[in-house]
C-alpha cells in the first residue's frame, strides 16, 4: 500500500516550486555527501517546468549529478513538446552536467525500441536518489495512464493510445519509479482537484501505484487550488 509521508501545502504554484527546489537541493547535498553522486529523475509537465529554472540559480557540484527521465513523448528529438527539450531549455542547458550523465529517452526511435534501449541504459542506475513526478487530471503520472496494463516487472514500458497527446510514449514502470530513496509529487492548479480527492479517498489511480522502496513514503507538494 502507498504511504504518504507528508502533504506540503502552499498558497501558489510559485511557492510550491520554491519549496520543491529547496527539497531537491537538500537531497542532492545529502546524496553527494553520502554516496558521491546524485541520481535525479525528471518529470514533464507545467509544475516541474517552474522548478527547473530555480535550480539553475543554486550552488552545487553539478559534476556529481546524473539525470534520468520518468517518461517521454514519441516525437522528434528537438520537438518543443518533448520533456527532454523542456528540461534542456529550463535547466540542463544552463548548468555544468556532463552530457554523458544525462540519460535522455531515445523516444524518436519509436516507443518499443526506445523502451528497450532505455531499460538497458538505466538498469544499472537504480536505486535513484530522487524521483520527481507530476499528476494529470485523470490521475496519471509519468505516462502511466488509468486503465492501461503493463507487465509489472518491466523497467520501461512502450505506451500506446495515451489519452494525452501524443498517443505513443515511453514510461518508466511503477516498479522502476518506486526504486528510489525519495519521491516528490508536484501538483498545482484547480484542474487537478477531482483526481486529488479521488486519491485521498483511496480510488486506485496510477499515482497510487508508486511507493518508494526506501519505505519513507511519497511527499506531495501541492497548492491550495489543487487541494480544493
Ligand atoms: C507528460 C508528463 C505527465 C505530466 C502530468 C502533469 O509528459 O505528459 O510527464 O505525467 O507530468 O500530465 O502535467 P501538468 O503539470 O502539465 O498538468
Amino acid at each position: 500500500m502507498q504511504i504518504i509521508n507528508h502533504w506540503h501545502i502552499f498558497a501558489t504554484p510559485a511557492l510550491v516550486a520554491q519549496a520543491v527546489c529547496d527539497d531537491i537541493m537538500r537531497h542532492a547535498q545529502q546524496a553527494i555527501y553520502e554516496r558521491g553522486c546524485f541520481k535525479l529523475v525528471l518529470a514533464g509537465g507545467s509544475t516541474p517546468e517552474q522548478v527547473y529554472p530555480l535550480l539553475v540559480q543554486r550552488d552545487t557540484d553539478w559534476s556529481k549529478w546524473f539525470i534520468y527521465y520518468g517518461d517521454e513523448r514519441c516525437l522528434p528529438a528537438d520537438h518543443p513538446d518533448r520533456n527532454s527539450v523542456m528540461a534542456q531549455q529550463a535547466f540542463l542547458n544552463h548548468v555544468d552536467i556532463a552530457k554523458d550523465q544525462i540519460m535522455t529517452i531515445p523516444a524518436e526511435l519509436g516507443n518499443v525500441e526506445a523502451a528497450r534501449q532505455y531499460q538497458r541504459m538505466i538498469a544499472e542506475a537504480m536505486p535513484f536518489d530522487l524521483v520527481l513526478l507530476g499528476m494529470g487530471e485523470d490521475g496519471h503520472t509519468a505516462s502511466l495512464f488509468p486503465d492501461q496494463q503493463y507487465p509489472p516487472d518491466e523497467i520501461a514500458h512502450a505506451v500506446f493510445n495515451a489519452p494525452k497527446l501524443p498517443p505513443e510514449r515511453v514510461s518508466l514502470s511503477a516498479k522502476a519509479l518506486s526504486d528510489t530513496r525519495r519521491l516528490l509529487f508536484l501538483i498545482t492548479g484547480e484542474r487537478k482537484k477531482a483526481a486529488v480527492q479521488q486519491w485521498q479517498t483511496g480510488f486506485q489511480l496510477p499515482v497510487c501505484k508508486i511507493n518508494p522502496t526506501s519505505g519513507v513514503g511519497v511527499d506531495v507538494y501541492i497548492d491550495d487550488a489543487a487541494l480544493g
